[in-house]
């Protein structure tokens, strides 16, 4: 049951349910971080435009929220992998340019075309989206995409130009208009490694047989975060940009101050518990944690169910400015942090104190960066995972009066941070 649900149900009123929920846990989600974020990948592709990619509920900060906090700070265009999302999207009255690229037979490209929603062809389903254009009498917007060497979706180049032929006649028949050619880089975040230049030389390839086949685009698009930050050249007319908007590095080894970013996320809550106990005391599931000495335990009421990786014990906690490292087994709901031998007084004093698991890192604190290395995982999976468990919660929704005219400061040392970090 959601919190909503039980204030429909009449458990408590809706306000204070809500309300005693993000004080207990939340993640809080800084809309002004976000829009920071935007305008500096706005002055870093200028005259290019940016595509803010909000798929997985805006890599879960909140898609509705991010999606406005974006576009007020001067994205022109969404980006989702999933028609669904677009659809929620629009059901929020979002207008924007918005762009959905992933499917399969199932998905409603009736509602997309009748929605206004671009969609990414990669081959098979241009039919679908054509029929679907013929049964709203409304052309279908695509974008066909090329498999430029990610192996993923798109169509391969050597499939490519009768694609690209196929769309000219539905275009040429009025059923659709091909609004975009793109596709999608592999190692990017890896600024050493050839691959990518390999991969702009086939994109060019699809762009001139395109050309060549009478296709004028709005918009040619490949970059993500990444290679908006590394690679000019990847910028073409649109960059598309997800992890570096929610303020976090794609690079290894480099932090997102350094790249001019603010991380938009902080996952906190209270502490539920605060003991001492005695030497020895074995801790959580498996009893893989004794204490090395009289310690105090402080239990955090937040687990796997909440997002938290199972295997990051080790992930930084910190409590009244003291970073500990969670010890134990992760369990569903909940992980402990030994916070050491501490006096009574000091012991009563951090009950109910506030622990943040990961934030901006800007107080020293623990970041996404930190629990993706104790996970062995990346910054993008540990706030996208964190549940709907976990109420949202926001700061800064509106922008300062003055803030729209805020100069962004373009980071000129990116490219040379990211190079030197990865290679
Ligand atoms: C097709 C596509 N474009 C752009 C992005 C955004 O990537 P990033 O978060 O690295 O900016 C993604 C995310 O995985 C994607 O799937």
């Amino acid at each position: 049951m959601t919190y909503e649900a039980a204030a429909d149900i009449g458990i408590g009123s809706k306000t204070s349910i809500a309300k005693s929920a993000v004080l207990e846990r939340s993640a809080v989600i800084d809309l002004e971080a976000v829009r920071h974020n935007v305008r500096q990948f706005v002055a870093i592709a200028s005259p290019a435009s940016v595509m803010a990619v909000v798929k997985a509920d805006a890599y879960g900060h909140g898609v509705v929220q991010v999606a406005r906090a974006a576009l007020d700070a001067g994205a022109a265009w969404l980006g989702v992998a999933h028609i669904s999302e677009a659809l929620a999207l629009r059901a929020a009255g979002i207008e924007a340019p918005l762009l959905a690229w992933l499917h399969t037979r199932e998905s409603n490209f009736q509602a997309a075309v009748a929605a206004g929603i671009d969609v990414g062809i990669s081959g098979w389903e241009l039919d679908a989206v054509v029929a679907a254009a013929r049964e709203q009498e409304r052309p279908a917007r695509v974008h066909l995409k090329v498999d430029t060497g990610l192996g993923r979706n798109g169509c391969t180049i050597a499939d490519w130009d009768q694609l690209v032929g196929q769309a000219m006649e539905y275009q040429d028949e009025g059923l659709l208009r091909v609004v975009g050619i793109f596709s999608h880089l592999a190692v990017a975040d890896e600024p050493h490694r050839p691959e990518t230049d390999q991969q702009l030389a086939v994109f060019r390839e699809a762009l001139a047989i395109a050309e060549d086949a009478g296709v004028d685009t709005e918009v040619r698009h490949i970059a993500n975060t990444p290679a908006a930050l590394s690679r000019p050249d990847s910028h073409f007319d649109l960059i598309r940009v997800g992890l570096g908007i929610y303020g976090l590095s794609p690079f290894e080894g480099v932090t997102s101050a350094e790249l001019g970013l603010h991380a938009a996320m902080t996952v906190r809550t209270i502490l539920s518990n605060c003991k001492k106990v005695p030497e020895g005391q074995g801790v959580s599931y498996g009893l893989k944690y004794h204490t090395s000495q009289e310690s105090t335990l402080g239990l955090v009421p937040l687990g796997y169910a909440d997002g938290v990786p199972r295997v990051a014990t080790g992930g930084p906690v910190r409590v009244n400015g003291v970073t500990y490292p969670v010890v134990g087994q992760i369990a569903m709901d909940q992980m402990v942090i030994d916070l050491g031998p501490l006096t009574p007084e000091e012991t009563a004093g951090l009950k109910g104190s506030e622990a943040v698991m990961f934030g901006d890192g800007a107080d020293g604190g623990p970041t996404a960066d930190d629990w993706a290395a104790t996970a062995g995982t990346i910054n993008y999976e540990i706030v996208t995972r964190i549940s709907p468990r976990v109420p949202r919660s926001y700061i800064n929704e509106a922008p300062a009066v003055n803030e729209a005219a805020a100069k962004p400061e373009v980071h000129q040392g990116t490219r040379a941070a990211s190079e030197s970090a990865t290679l």
